[in-house]
Formats: structure tokens, C-alpha cells, sequence
């Protein structure tokens, strides 16, 4: 994330570069208007929040975009957790309901991501089911330094990615690529910048996996 965020920044520049950011917005019950054209601090302000709380959640979403995985295998499942797991699970919270307001709200325009939301909640089931069994069952055995049989837990988690490609692959589609139309309302451009961040994560996740994770134990 190449921006440096201040208390100056304007709050449409963030909503824009940052991922994420329009929905810390929402949850403190910050409304901008105007194309956000005012600074950060002066934006909360008016709008009776807090500062510090509003800057340090913004700044973890920027951290966490910038972060580097650890190399010690313990360090790196935890990192996994937390950076990729956690946050899946996060971002698919909101991102489904919004999914379905612009389906509903733009469905008869001809750019509308029909199907998107159904998409996502396949995609969400599947890998929520993923996730849990990496969390039960192959992470504790790499934890304790691995298993005589390993190989087999592994060889299931390495098809559900190959699962998770394909399901993503169709959320993709419904959302036309993530091609926003021109004039697109913020709502629909928060979906979409909010998909390709959610899309960059879960690529990287099971790349992570698979290339260093997995090998390790092959
Ligand atoms: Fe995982
Ligand atoms: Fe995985």
C-alpha cells in the first residue's frame, strides 16, 4: 500500500486506495459526501467519532496489506491464520451483503453482477469448510512437526484449492471481471475494490500454502 495515511488525508483518497476503509467508515457512522473531498480528521469530527481509533483501524488495514510472511513453520501457520483466515472470513461478511444491495439495487442495469451474491456464498461455504479442517486437523499435526501420514491431509487441502480457484473463478465472472461501469455508485465501486482485495488474498493464501506451507511437509 503506497500511501502514507494522516490525519490530513482526504477521506476519498482513502476510501479509494484502501480496501476495506469504506466499511471502518460505515461501522463508526461516518457518511461523506461531496466525492470526500474533506481531510480525515475533519470529516470524523463533524461526525462526532474518534480519531485515534479510526486512524489505527486504518493503519492495520494498511499493515496488514504490506505484511511479510514469517519463516519459522509455527510463526507462518500463525501468520496464515490471522492474515489470510481471519480476514477471509471478515471481508465475506460484508462483502455478501453488499453484494446483494447493488444486485438489487442496479439489477436492471446492464452491467449488474447478477449471480454475484450466490457466488460468493458457495464460495464462502467451501471454503469455510476448508479452512476449518486446516484448523482442526493438518495444522495442529505441522504444529507437533508432522505426521507419518501427512501426505494425505494434505493431498485433500491441496483439491479444495483447486475448489476455492474454481468458486472464485465464478465470483469473478458474475462481477464481469470487476470491470465497474462508468458513473458506478460508491457502494458498487466499495464491492468491487473490496472483490480484487479479497481475490489478491485468497490467491496469495493458497499460494503461500501450497508453495511453501505444503512443500515443507512433502
Ligand atoms: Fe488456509
Ligand atoms: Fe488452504
Amino acid at each position: 500500500m503506497a500511501f502514507n495515511l494522516t490525519s490530513e488525508t482526504k477521506v476519498g483518497t482513502i476510501a479509494e486506495l484502501l480496501p476495506g476503509a469504506t466499511e471502518v467508515f460505515r461501522r463508526a457512522g461516518i457518511g461523506f459526501c461531496c466525492g470526500g473531498e474533506a481531510p480525515l480528521a475533519e470529516t470524523v469530527a463533524h461526525n462526532g467519532g474518534d480519531l485515534s481509533a479510526i486512524m489505527a483501524e486504518l493503519q492495520a488495514l494498511i499493515d496488514r496489506a504490506a505484511n511479510v510472511p514469517p519463516t519459522g513453520t509455527e510463526a507462518l501457520i500463525d501468520h496464515i491464520l490471522t492474515r489470510f483466515h481471519a480476514v477471509h472470513r471478515e471481508e465475506l461478511q460484508w462483502l455478501i451483503p453488499l453484494a446483494q444491495k447493488v444486485e438489487t439495487v442496479h439489477g436492471d442495469h446492464e452491467a449488474a453482477p447478477l449471480g454475484l451474491t450466490a457466488a460468493l456464498v458457495a464460495l464462502q461455504d467451501d471454503l469455510e469448510a476448508h479452512m476449518a479442517r486446516e484448523e482442526q486437523v493438518l495444522f495442529p499435526m505441522m504444529k507437533a512437526g508432522g505426521a507419518p501420514a501427512i501426505h494425505a491431509p494434505i493431498a485433500v487441502m491441496e483439491a479444495d484449492h483447486l475448489r476455492a480457484e474454481a468458486l472464485l473463478a465464478e465470483v469473478l465472472r458474475a462481477a464481469h471481471g470487476l470491470d465497474l461501469p462508468v458513473g458506478a455508485c460508491r457502494s458498487w465501486t466499495a464491492l468491487y475494490g473490496g472483490l480484487a482485495k479479497f481475490r489478491d488474498d485468497l490467491v496469495a493464501h493458497m499460494g503461500l500454502e501450497n508453495g511453501t506451507l505444503f512443500a515443507r511437509f512433502a
